[in-house]
């Protein structure tokens, strides 16, 4: 079963294993998470940002839980909203003991954030393996496909521990990639 979750009562008690999906507010975390499983609208996605707004905790055939995390840079939410988004994302990335790994989604057109290179560094800082996925790669030119590797690379300072992967949810470039990463991490 599916579920969501503002507070850790709240959250699944199998026991699988998880990965979450974080990065700021429409980069796409939902629609990769579609991508992966083959369905078009599984998660929900949107053009309007904003629109995860709790943990959503998507059950993979009873071994794994793919959690979409609401994002964040998002400015048309209230401030008290905001802090409150970061008080149930840094509860959940803290104390979760069956979280596996984190996937950071950023714009594979864009140069990462301030936003983007704090989330990462909070993760590194608790140890949670990471894989760094620049997504909307079909919006990209293949000719700009290594500048797109080196401006991540170097905005961010991947640990050797850690992994970038190039992503589109149009193309599915990358889908075999990240199910390869998140197999070995679960
Ligand atoms: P929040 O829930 O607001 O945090 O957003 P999100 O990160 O879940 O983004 P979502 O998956 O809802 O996608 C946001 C918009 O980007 C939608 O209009 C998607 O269709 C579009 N989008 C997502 N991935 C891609 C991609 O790989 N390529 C292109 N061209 N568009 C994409
Ligand atoms: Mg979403």
């Amino acid at each position: 079963m599916n579920l969501s979750a503002v507070s850790s009562k709240q959250y699944p008690s199998e026991g699988y294993p998880e990965i979450a999906l974080l990065g700021r507010s429409n980069v796409g975390k939902s629609s990769l998470i579609n991508t992966l499983i083959n369905r078009k609208s599984f998660a929900r996605t949107s053009s309007t940002p904003g629109k995860t707004q709790t943990l959503n905790f998507y059950n993979i055939e009873d071994q794994l839980y793919l959690v979409d995390v609401p994002g964040y840079g998002f400015a048309k939410v209230s401030k008290k909203q905001r802090e409150e988004f970061g008080v149930m994302i840094e509860e959940y990335l803290t104390t979760r003991d069956v979280l596996k790994g984190v996937v950071i989604l950023v714009d594979g057109r864009h140069q990462p954030s301030e936003d983007d290179i704090s989330m990462y560094q909070f993760v590194s800082y608790y140890h949670i393996p990471t894989l760094i996925v620049a997504t909307k790669m079909d919006k990209v030119k293949g000719n700009q496909w290594n500048k797109t590797i080196s401006q991540v690379k170097k905005a961010m300072q991947i640990n050797q521990t850690d992994g970038l992967q190039l992503f589109s949810s149009d193309t599915k470039y990358g889908k075999e990639e990240v199910w390869d990463w998140i197999e070995k991490h679960m």
